[in-house]
């Protein structure tokens, strides 16, 4: 049985009373739910605070990207050991946006999801395709080359360190989610391509869904045999809508 995971991806957004503002509501709210790991990915800065208010809760804390470089001259960048030092347990890796707006590749990716594993974090690997790319029929392709990367320079096993995030670009932010059946023919999918590299590996690898996932269509989607959970956009900016999809997960 994979225990279910609900991480809320907070992207840019906020501002340090109102980080307080949610953190307080979702810690409140968590008694009731029962679902069996919770987490939350605010921006870097307001990480201190959320290590602050989240320490001894049941909800897990983590980043949304981070550097492949351990320290040196590397102007904005983060690294992983400043991650641990701020008590995380996850770290995003390779979000579409990364991808997009930074430029981001397969591989670059794959080596931020190493240097996440060798610091004892967990990544969340997001792989997804654009409208563009399910239009002509290759979401499988994409998603089988993003998965391969990881594969590729750390291993199948390297995934039982972490999770991945199938997040088609074009359910995100945009209110238009896929359906429980498209995500699970994708999810399906990447289970059984890591599966042909190892079936225990797959068996106990949590794929969540993300992609315009709200209270009311969680459940559906994560009620498919291989949704695991939720990587939560706009949804997780309210504590009672986070709550409602870490109730529905459950
Ligand atoms: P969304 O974002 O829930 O706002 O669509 C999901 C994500 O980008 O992780």
């Amino acid at each position: 049985m994979r225990r279910p995971l609900v991480a809320g991806n907070w992207k840019m957004n906020g501002s340090l009373e109102s980080v307080r503002d949610l953190l307080d509501g979702i810690k409140r709210g968590i008694d009731e739910v029962r679902v069996a790991e919770v987490a939350v990915c605010p921006t870097y800065v307001f990480l201190p605070e959320t290590e602050k208010l989240l320490a001894g809760s049941v909800i897990g804390w983590g980043g949304q990207d981070l550097s492949t470089e351990g320290a040196g001259a590397f102007t904005g960048e983060v690294a992983a050991s400043m991650l641990n030092d701020f008590g995380c347990q996850y770290v995003i890796v390779g979000h579409s946006e990364r991808r997009t707006y930074h430029v981001e590749s397969d591989e670059l990716v794959a080596k931020k999801y190493a240097v996440a594993r060798a610091a004892g974090l967990k990544p969340i690997l997001c792989i997804g395709e654009t409208l563009e790319e399910r239009e002509a029929g290759i979401t499988e392709q994409v998603v089988a080359r993003q998965l391969d990367a990881v594969i590729d320079l750390e291993g199948v096993d390297a995934l039982a360190d972490g999770v991945i995030a199938y997040e088609p670009v074009w359910a995100i932010g945009t209110g238009k989610t896929a359906t429980p059946e498209q995500a699970q023919d994708v999810h399906a999918f990447i289970r059984g391509r890591v599966a042909q590299k190892s079936a225990e590996v797959a068996e106990g690898l949590r794929i969540l869904y993300g992609g315009s996932m709200k209270p009311d269509n969680a459940g559906e989607l994560i009620g498919k045999p291989d949704i695991d959970g939720g990587l939560i956009g706009g949804a997780s900016l309210k504590a009672e809508d986070f709550l409602g999809i870490c109730t529905a997960a459950n």
